[in-house]
């Protein structure tokens, strides 16, 4: 039984602990030098959370399964930080914590990953999103994102389907 809620404080180490985990996918992926352990250091989220990253949790039989982020920028709605914990990954729990966060909001979503993350970008095209590239990408992490420009570079934009190329 998955149920999704928002997340408490007291989700803190649980969050992290899932994000940490299942960002081991990207070791020996993902550019070197774009690799750093923990992936995902705790100051580093409690700053997206302080930034306005309001997190959901899949919480499965009572134990946290998966968390995702939803970040209003004004015109659009962006997905951060998905991660489904590694032992429970391709149940259907990442495309249930989607679904939730787009119905939340009227806006187009957009979604930021690495370019090398080819099963993420499996899971969000399979979930009706839309590869963007080239400059338009480019523009839209600039746009919409604080990241280095070697992380741009580095990376791919999937919009959903309320998006409309401009
Ligand atoms: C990407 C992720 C959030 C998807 O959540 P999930 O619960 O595993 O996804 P679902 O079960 O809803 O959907 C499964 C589909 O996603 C894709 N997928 C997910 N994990 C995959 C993997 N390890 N290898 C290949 N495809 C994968 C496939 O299309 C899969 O469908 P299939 O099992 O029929 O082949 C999760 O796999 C994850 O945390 N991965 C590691 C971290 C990551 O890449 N996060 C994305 C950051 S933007």
């Amino acid at each position: 039984m998955i149920a999704i809620r928002k997340s408490l404080d007291a989700d803190f180490d649980a969050m992290l602990a899932i994000i940490n985990d299942a960002a081991g996918a990207y070791r020996g992926v993902i550019p070197a030098d774009q690799w750093h352990e923990p992936y995902m250091p705790a100051e580093q989220l409690a700053k997206e959370i302080a930034a306005g990253v309001a997190f959901w949790v899949a919480e499965q039989d009572g134990r946290l399964a998966g968390v995702m982020g939803v970040q209003d920028k004004g015109d659009v709605a962006l997905v951060r930080h998905a991660y489904v914990a590694s032992g429970t990954q391709r149940s259907g729990i990442g495309t249930r914590l989607l679904r939730h966060i787009e119905a939340l909001t009227s806006k187009p979503v957009l979604i930021g990953t690495w370019a090398a993350a080819s099963w993420a970008i499996d899971f969000y095209q399979r979930n009706g999103f839309r590869l963007i590239e080239g400059d338009e990408k480019d523009r839209l992490l600039q746009t919409y994102w604080s990241i280095s420009p070697r992380q741009v570079e580095t990376s791919v934009v999937l919009a959903d389907s309320r998006w409309i190329q401009t």
